[in-house]
């Protein structure tokens, strides 16, 4: 495995993501991360993220320097360099001038890093400061024109420092001096598979549950619906789902998902019908924050209450992703604001004393699919565009009534048709629709109308951390809204979103 120590980079899953690619097993841990915890860990290599500080800053994040003499291949990237170099006696020099953009890049010494590769190529910068001094025992490995230390190498020690973001797609050999730190200087074996997590997790959970009883909240989404197939293969009909209706799904969603999870799970479910729950204590409700505090609340309530009738269970699991327990790592730990309060990793358990089983918290979106996938979960159920908790709670603007809720069923059921018939379905990371609780004026045969306008939702991402607005066709689309205007009573205008995230969100709220 190798450990990546995060020093704030936005770039951190993104290295973790091309680890990954290689098939070795990464895992991202803060800066004060002990060397007793790392030798635990036993990585065959560290990598030093990038981060936004300066290493001579007060506050600058650090990690222990013993690092270094662990015996382990170390590469510092960025913020990642600075500090091992100023951790070993260089001088890093704060020029206050940034550097951002591509540079040319020559290698000065073909090997360990730069193994193979062809002597000049682009790479990407993005810094202020840069190395005015290197420790004893280091060498320029490449450079470009006007940073002479583009890269540094300690040969005998196994330690590569390099100035540009070799995880970025715009560094064209990136992807390779990865591959030869991973594969020749670390000797990472390309052993990380689905195959491979998938037979490990189910021993795993065999171990940790026993003969003991889990509970799961299982919504049909790809994250719950594979962590109930790896806890199912692991443990049988030890585990119960529970599938809570709020009242906020899609049209004829609960009744689909029913018929869909009976066919393909063979395991225990329980279907709980607490739609008017969720539906009163919403009524009158606007501010986005408070409907998914309520939300939350009553789900709490709802699940706690089901879970309690199942007798001895012992343990919870979730479907935790990995980008949300980094997400709120460095919310506690650091000034990330909350934007939206949906990543409440961890609040079940506590109230009900049951202990916490999170398989997945270490994997990317896209190897939960592949594990989906390799556990025989059907297509349908693993390529399901993700849908918030909060349903269309925060898909309706303003006020939930029962009118609202119905018409935007309607569109965001015709939505989905055509966007399943072109072919776009898998291509999405998510589209939807979203009524707005304004009505704008419109002519229907010779009559006035005034009515809602709803806004149409398509974007491509990897994670949901960014996301781009989807540029489908003007043909499609038009034909999405006159269906939409004449199937659809209580509509008479349809927009399209062309706001990428950020600086928008992918959710209107
Ligand atoms: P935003 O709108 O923050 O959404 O760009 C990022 C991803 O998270 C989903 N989302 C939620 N999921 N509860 C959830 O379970 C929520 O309150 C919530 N808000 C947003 C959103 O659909 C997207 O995939």
């Amino acid at each position: 495995m190798i450990l990546i120590i995060d020093f704030g980079s936005q770039y951190n899953q993104l290295i973790a993501r091309r680890v990954r690619e290689h098939h070795v097993y990464c895992q991202i841990e803060p800066p004060n991360i002990t060397p007793a915890a790392i030798k635990t860990l036993n990585p065959e290599g560290i990598i030093l993220s990038g981060g936004p500080a300066s290493i001579y800053e007060k506050n600058s994040p650090k990690a222990d320097s013993a690092i270094f003499d662990l015996g382990i291949p170390v590469l510092g990237i960025c913020y990642g360099m600075h500090f091992m170099m100023a951790a070993l006696g260089g001088i890093v020099q704060s020029s206050g001038k940034r550097e951002y953009g591509f540079a040319e890049l020559t290698i000065k010494k073909p090997d360990g890093l730069f193994k193979g590769l062809d002597k000049k190529s682009t790479c990407w910068m993005s810094h202020g400061d840069s190395i005015d001094k290197l420790p004893a025992g280091f060498k320029i490995a490449a450079s470009t024109a006007s940073t002479k230390a583009a890269a540094a190498v300690h040969a005998k020690k196994k330690l590569y420092a390099v100035q540009y973001h070799p995880e970025v797609a715009h560094t064209q050999l990136g992807k390779k001096m990865l591959r030869n730190f991973l594969y020749d200087v670390c000797g990472c074996k390309r052993s990380w598979t689905m195959k491979t997590f998938a037979r490990d997790s189910i021993e795993e959970i065999r171990q940790t549950a026993g003969n003991k009883k889990v509970i799961l909240g299982l919504s049909g989404g790809v994250d719950s619906s594979v962590t109930a197939m790896l806890i199912h293969n692991s443990i049988g009909k030890k585990l119960t789902c529970i599938f809570v209706d709020n009242g906020l799904l899609r049209k004829n969603e609960a009744q689909k998902l029913k018929v869909t999870l009976k066919r393909h799970l063979d395991i225990n479910i329980r279907f709980v019908n607490a739609r008017s729950q969720f539906l009163k204590p919403l009524a009158k409700v606007t501010d986005p924050e408070k409907k998914r505090k309520i939300i939350g609340r009553i789900f709490m309530q709802v699940f706690e209450a089901e879970a309690r009738g199942i007798k001895g269970a012992e343990y919870l699991a979730q479907g935790t992703l990995y980008p949300d327990v980094i997400e709120s790592v460095s919310a506690f730990g650091g000034p990330t604001s909350v934007i939206k309060s949906h990543h409440n990793v961890g609040g079940l358990p506590k109230k009900m004393k049951l202990k916490l089983i999170e398989p997945l918290k270490y994997l990317f979106k896209d190897e939960v699919r592949l594990l989906g996938k390799e556990l025989g979960l059907p297509q349908e159920l693993i390529w399901r565009q993700p849908f918030p908790g909060p349903g269309l709670a925060i898909r309706i603007l303003g006020e939930i009534t029962p009118r609202r809720l119905n018409i935007l069923r309607n569109v965001d059921d015709l939505l989905l048709e055509e966007i399943k018939i072109a072919g776009y379905y898998k291509k999405l990371w998510q589209s939807f629709a979203v009524l707005l609780p304004i009505k704008s004026v419109g002519v229907m045969g010779d009559q006035r109308t005034y009515e809602y306008i709803v806004a149409l939702r398509a974007v491509t991402s990897k994670d949901a951390m960014t996301a781009d607005w989807a540029k489908l066709p003007h043909k499609f689309l038009g034909r999405i809204s006159n269906r939409i205007i004449n199937e659809v009573k209580g509509v008479n205008r349809v927009v399209y979103d062309i706001s990428s995230k950020p600086p928008s969100t992918i959710e209107w709220e």
